[in-house]
């Protein structure tokens, strides 16, 4: 933890506002609705095995690592939290943080009540920017399945690059399957900034 952008970074939790969610840290009190969210079949179709808790304790636990990530400065992980209610309606954060290679991966889920309204898109524009600048990232990764038609089209409207299938990566449902791995470069990005 010797570069001062990480000290400056971990410094803080970075809280985000945006319209009408709230990106904010993960609390044990959100394991209730982050259970709901990862129990619903309309997620969880999209979701590996492993990332599905299956109970209240599951859920718990889930939450606490997740949100332990930013305290022990390994990543950041965030609550997508509805602005009037502060409940969670998503979570979104860089699941690993290789700090010497500059790359982390991206991972994202929303309540389907709140799907197709720009949220996501709006969520990863800022996030993006995050990484490219305060976490001073070089490569963002992000996976998914092979049927997640939405996914692949927002991580194409945010100009990721398909790098190709990865032949049976997971055991999904008992059964080996293949996923799409995606990436965008900071130089990708820049090129789109100007
Ligand atoms: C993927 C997900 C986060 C998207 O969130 P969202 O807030 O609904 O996304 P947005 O509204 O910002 O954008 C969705 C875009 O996909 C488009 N879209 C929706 N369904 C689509 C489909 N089946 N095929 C192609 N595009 C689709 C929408 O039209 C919209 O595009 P537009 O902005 O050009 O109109 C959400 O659908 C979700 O949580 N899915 C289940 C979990 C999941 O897949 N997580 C990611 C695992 S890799």
């Amino acid at each position: 933890m010797h570069q001062n952008y990480l000290q400056s970074f971990f410094n803080k939790f970075p809280i985000i506002v945006l319209d009408n969610v709230r990106l904010r840290d993960l609390r044990l009190s959100d394991s209730e609705n982050y259970l709901k969210l990862m129990q619903d079949p309309r997620v969880n179709e999209f979701l590996s095995d492993e990332d599905i808790p299956k109970n209240a304790m599951e859920s718990l636990n889930e939450v606490r690592f997740w949100s332990g990530l930013f305290y022990k400065k390994i990543s950041v992980f965030w609550a997508i939290a509805d602005l009037s209610s502060d409940e969670l309606i998503g979570s979104v954060g860089y699941n690993s943080w290789n700090f010497y290679n500059r790359r982390a991966e991206i991972c994202y889920d929303l309540m389907p009540e709140y799907w197709g309204k720009g949220i996501m898109t709006k969520i990863l524009s800022t996030l993006l920017e995050i990484a490219f600048k305060a976490m001073q990232i070089n490569r963002i990764e992000a996976k998914c399945m092979m049927h997640n038609h939405t996914s692949q089209y927002l991580l194409k409207k945010m100009k990721f690059k398909d790098e190709g299938v990865l032949r049976q990566y997971r055991i999904i449902r008992g059964k080996p399957t293949d996923i799409m791995y995606y990436s965008l470069l900071k130089e990708d990005y820049n090129v789109l900034q100007q």
